[in-house]
């Protein structure tokens, strides 16, 4: 596993990421093992997204090896209004091509740091239940199922669960936020 995870370079994304990062969205979306959502991707969109999403110090990476795309992840607020400010919703796809090669590990220990240094202090994820592989991933990083929301989504002709994860990050809820940077971002 060591020596499949070394070539892999996990870096901020930038712009010229955004056509590998929809096509691998793209491919696990038709495959039903993601979000359900079936809006097709708009290029413009997701640059927009990144950029704000920068400006908040929320981290939008990319994995990459040999000069390929192999996966991303980024971290969104849990909730827009003020007194969620601490709390993030992560994302993690990882290139078909490439599963369970050590990516999506590697792609969630630098957004897990990256959040705690920008003074978040918990990380959210709604995963589809059925989605075996992203469950495991979270509990390989001390995520706790926090519950299960039943029916809540539908596709191909089924209603699906979905599980509730968490975990805090550096101190979580044991000290208040001593960091004001999060704060000022979101006043900005
Ligand atoms: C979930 C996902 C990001 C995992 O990424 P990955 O690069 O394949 O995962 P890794 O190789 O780093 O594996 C890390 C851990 O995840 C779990 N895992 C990964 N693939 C798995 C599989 N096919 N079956 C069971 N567990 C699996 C294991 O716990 C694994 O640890 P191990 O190698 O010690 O067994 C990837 O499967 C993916 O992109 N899935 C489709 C998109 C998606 O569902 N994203 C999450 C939305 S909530």
């Amino acid at each position: 596993m060591l020596e499949q995870v070394r070539d892999i370079i996990v870096r901020p994304s930038t712009e010229e990421d955004v056509p590998a990062m929809i096509a691998i969205y793209t491919h696990h979306i038709q495959r039903g093992l993601g979000e359900v959502d079936f809006e097709p991707l708009d290029p413009k969109d997701i640059k927009s997204r990144r950029k704000n999403m920068l400006k908040h110090r929320l981290p939008h990476l990319a994995a990459e090896r040999d000069g390929v795309i192999v996966g991303y992840a980024y971290a969104v607020l849990f909730r827009k209004r003020p007194a969620y400010r601490y709390a993030v919703k992560n994302s993690i796809y990882v290139h078909p091509d490439h599963l369970h090669a050590g990516i999506g590990r590697k792609l969630m220990a630098a957004l897990i740091d990256a959040c705690t240094e920008a003074g978040y202090r918990q990380m959210i994820a709604y995963i589809d239940a059925a989605n075996g592989p992203s469950i495991s991933l979270h509990e390989a990083f001390g995520f706790e199922r926090a519950g299960l929301l039943k029916g809540v989504g539908y596709k191909y002709g089924r209603w699906t669960d979905s599980l509730l994860m968490q975990r805090a990050l550096g101190p979580g809820q044991a000290e208040p936020p001593p960091n004001r940077r999060a704060l000022r971002l979101w006043a900005e």
